[in-house]
């Protein structure tokens, strides 16, 4: 039997949960040829969301849409190089004609791909060595597309990673060459926010104003309970509306975490036990005790400050107001400006995550399965 609650690749489109109304403006925003930035906390579903937009037939029909994740990348090779293999990927099987005609234009890296010369079979074997201008292929690439034979989307996810190239001018130079497309309109996605938007949001920004915004939150908890009885139910498996209920509140509705422990609680409970909120919790138990090898390595490379800082944090769930006396008496910690870079660092590596609420902000850790085995151990 298939499990419903897909945790890892494409998620089929009869189990994709919701996004309706997302879906709707994105269709209709980049129809009306805007581009737009993409935003979210971290595993609330931008990838999967964007895969179901393009999955849409009047995008799918007619528009020709290519998607990369730039954050492995470290520089504009690299993200010239991660552009140009998506296009040739998605071209490949339409034939030798539109193979051909990307080829013409990214002559800057003629000889490194195209077709095998033994097998005549196409192959793309561009090394990072050789783009040797990487200005000069991207602005090739970009040419191909606004004169490729149908218009395009290109979703470039995880942008922030651009802030981190070393060369100076990768914003200005991206934003040159989109705002004069017509053909292709660009989806910019991530999860950086606080990177992102003062990417696109100060005025000092090459790419300031330049899109329409959307920031992803949970499911809304009627549509996703509702979605999670159908799927069990759909299978003959029963699960209390209550125990539903919890498992959303648990976690927030934050998609990756409520997946995970339906994927499992599907798997591992027997089929004809009805699951309730004690199954949950032994379901999440379990995870959490195969994830705390991970965790407790990850802890032994923090020093002493940002161990106590992340455990407070992660036993009020949301901090507020790290910085002041009381906070800090509180968790016994050592003093304001101590916890003020502690949290700086934990927000670098990503380890908290915060919201801006009006004032002051609110931090949390930014894996949930981290936070709860956080308050389990200490
Ligand atoms: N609409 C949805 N329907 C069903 N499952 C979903 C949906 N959205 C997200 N998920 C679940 O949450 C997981 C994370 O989604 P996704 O990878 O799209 O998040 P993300 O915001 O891109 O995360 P990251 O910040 O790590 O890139 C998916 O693998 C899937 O299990
Ligand atoms: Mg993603």
């Amino acid at each position: 039997m298939e499990n419903p609650f897909y945790i890892t690749g494409i998620i089929p489109e009869r189990y994709f949960c919701d996004r309706e109304k997302e879906t709707d403006w994105l269709v209709r925003t980049l129809r009306n040829k805007a581009n737009v930035l993409l935003t979210s906390p971290r595993r609330m579903g931008k990838t999967q969301l964007i895969r179901h937009v393009f999955n849409q037939p009047v995008i799918k029909d007619n528009i020709i849409t290519f998607y990369t994740d730039i954050f492995a990348t470290t520089s504009l090779h690299e993200m010239v190089l991660f552009l140009s293999k998506e296009i040739y990927s998605k071209l490949v099987p339409k034939g030798k004609t539109a193979l051909d005609r990307f080829l013409a234009f990214l002559r800057s890296l003629s000889g490194s791909f195209g077709y095998n010369p033994v097998t005549g079979s196409p192959s793309f074997d561009v090394k990072l060595g050789d783009i040797h201008t990487p200005e000069l292929t991207l602005e090739e690439v970009f040419m191909y597309l606004e004169q490729a034979d149908d218009p395009c989307i290109f979703a470039i996810d995880e942008f922030q990673q651009i802030s981190r190239y070393p060369e100076k001018n990768v914003e200005a130079l991206l934003r040159s060459h989109i705002q004069k497309m017509n053909n292709c309109q660009f989806i910019f996605a991530g999860s950086n926010r606080h990177t992102l938007e003062n990417m696109f949001n100060a005025p000092s920004r090459p790419f300031y104003n330049s899109t329409e915004q959307l920031y992803l939150d949970r499911i809304p908890k009627k549509a996703y309970t509702d979605f999670i009885l159908e799927q069990f139910s759909m299978n003959r498996r029963q699960i209390d509306a209550l125990a539903a209920s919890f498992l959303y509140d648990l976690f927030e509705g934050h998609t990756y975490y409520v997946h995970n422990v339906l994927h499992n609680a599907f798997a591992f409970v027997p089929p004809e036990k009805t699951i309730d909120e004690n199954d949950i919790l032994a379901v999440l138990n379990d995870i959490l005790e195969e994830k705390g090898r991970a965790y407790s390595s990850m802890m032994n490379r923090l020093n002493y400050q940002q161990k106590e800082t992340l455990i407070a944090i992660a036993k009020e769930k949301k901090a507020r107001g790290v910085t002041s006396v009381a906070f800090v008496r509180k968790h016994a910690l050592k003093s304001p400006s101590s916890v003020q870079y502690a949290i700086s660092q934990l927000l670098d590596e990503q380890i908290l995550t915060y919201e801006d609420t009006g004032k002051s902000k609110t931090y949390s850790v930014a894996d949930r399965f981290l936070e709860k085995w956080i308050c389990k151990v200490y």
